[in-house]
């Protein structure tokens, strides 16, 4: 058969315990770190937690069960995938090409963040970043040009690993990578809960006040599910086609999910009754880790140790997700436009400097120019979150639920047979009918305002 010819010319993944690192280090990343903590300020604290961890449930395992199964089937890159896999029906296509923009676009803006997260553990190991102001910080991502050398650094970085190719480089470096982030994170957690009236954090996360939950609020819930778990943009199928035929795809899946969602709440107890304790607010947006954070480290106790630890952990996370991004992308680049994977490597990094960069300058130069009101920058982040992910998804759920033949898939869960998939009636009914009707009512009822 084609696919599985297909499969043994490509070098995948070495083991079982590899592609479930490299894939929770795909999903775990700023989202978790950054993104997490300052969209549940945002949202009003622990109603918001409970809404996130049953749309994880609900819809993001099913949906990462999804396009692992859907990547290892075909053992192609996201258009490939719907091409091989939908071979009379070419429109589904779109649906890995709107995974390919997404993935461009989230690449944009991401790496500006991991830019702004170097150059913060720099100044943390120097122990400048203890003393910088909130003016300081805000003219530094406002600077016309000290933001593009850290999004530079981090573009070389990431295209360093991914053109060593999966084997010794994506593999090989997530395993690494990992193991030393969930300590670092429980480091910090331990620092957090032993502060003064820690307690007054804990409660914002763990105590539910479901008074605060607008529809906007479901829907940032949703987005931030799907972005965190890097779902309804084929990211998942890309890496999908590098496991093995052998490997449980249930298993690993929930390997996935639940790591990513550890990590987004230990990240959560790691964070807010540090910033309670010291009398700052939560709802502070996308600045709470780069503003809040510094003057809370400045407060504490062996701060500047913790400082470092931070901005390490930030600086991992976002690696082995920036590494993801940039494979979706060359592993396109190679199999559609036939290009060579160094070439590919270095093409799309260029390109994702130059609107990388112009979303960095949506904080200085560029910040008059908006689009619907929201900066470059914004756009880029509201409109892949909130929007593409989720309708790339809603389009997963159809294309599993009610497309495909579900004795390929039953096929594929159960590896031809050898393993038991008694879990596959549970998943069916989630994809045919409670992943797409909610994200539909989601997204509805988020777009009209409802
Ligand atoms: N899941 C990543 C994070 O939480 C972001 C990401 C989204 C990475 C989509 C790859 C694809 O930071």
């Amino acid at each position: 058969m084609s696919t599985e010819n297909n499969l043994l010319s490509k070098k995948g993944f070495t083991s079982n315990l590899g592609a479930i690192m490299a894939a929770a280090g795909g999903s775990i990343g700023l989202g978790n770190i950054w993104r997490f903590p300052y969209t549940v300020g945002a949202n009003g604290g622990g109603a918001f937690i409970i809404v996130y961890l049953i749309f994880v449930v609900l819809l993001g395992v099913p949906l990462v069960m999804s396009e692992l199964m859907l990547g290892r089937r075909s053992g192609k890159n996201a258009v490939g995938t719907f091409r091989a896999l939908a071979p009379k029906h070419r429109s589904w296509q779109l649906v890995g090409l709107i995974g390919i923009l997404a993935a461009f676009l989230i690449y944009s803006f991401y790496s500006v963040v991991f830019g702004w997260t170097l150059n913060f553990t720099g100044q943390a190991f120097t122990g400048s970043i203890l003393n910088q102001d909130e003016a300081q910080i805000f003219a530094f991502f406002a600077h016309p040009y000290f933001p593009l050398i850290g999004l530079a650094v981090a573009l070389s970085l990431t295209a360093a690993v991914v053109v060593a190719g999966v084997q010794k480089g994506i593999e090989k470096c997530t395993k690494i990578l990992m193991p030393v982030l969930f300590v670092i994170i429980l480091l910090l957690c331990l620092r957090a809960v032993t502060l003064p009236d820690a307690s007054k954090g804990l409660s914002f996360i763990f105590k539910p006040d479901f008074s605060k939950l607008t529809s906007k609020a479901i829907l940032n819930a949703l987005g931030q599910s799907m972005f965190s778990l890097s779902i309804g943009m084929c990211a998942l199928i890309t890496y999908g086609s590098y496991i093995r035929k052998e490997d449980n795809l249930f298993a690993s899946s929930l390997w996935i999910a639940g790591a990513d969602t550890a990590i987004a709440i230990l990240a959560g107890i790691a964070i807010f009754p540090a910033v309670f304790s010291f009398g700052f607010s939560p709802a502070e947006g996308p600045s709470l880790v780069y503003v809040v954070l510094p003057k809370v480290f400045n407060s504490m106790p062996f701060g500047h140790f913790f400082s470092i630890l931070f901005f390490l952990l930030l600086s991992i996370a976002a690696l082995t997700s920036t590494i993801l991004l940039l494979e979706i992308l060359v592993m396109w680049a190679v199999e559609e436009l036939k290009m060579k994977r160094w070439v590919a490597t270095i093409a799309v990094s260029t390109v994702i400097f130059i609107i990388g960069a112009l979303c960095s300058l949506s904080f200085g130069p560029l910040k008059e120019y908006t689009i619907f009101g929201d900066t470059l920058f914004d756009f880029f982040d509201k409109l892949t979150a909130t929007y593409m992910m989720p309708f790339g998804a809603l389009c997963i759920s159809l294309f599993i639920g009610w497309y495909y033949p579900k004795n390929e898939i039953i096929d594929e869960f159960s590896n031809k047979g050898t393993i038991k998939t008694g879990y596959l009636k549970i998943f069916y009914f989630l994809m045919r009918y409670i992943v797409p009707v909610a994200l539909l009512i989601v997204l509805l009822t988020g777009i009209l305002g409802l």
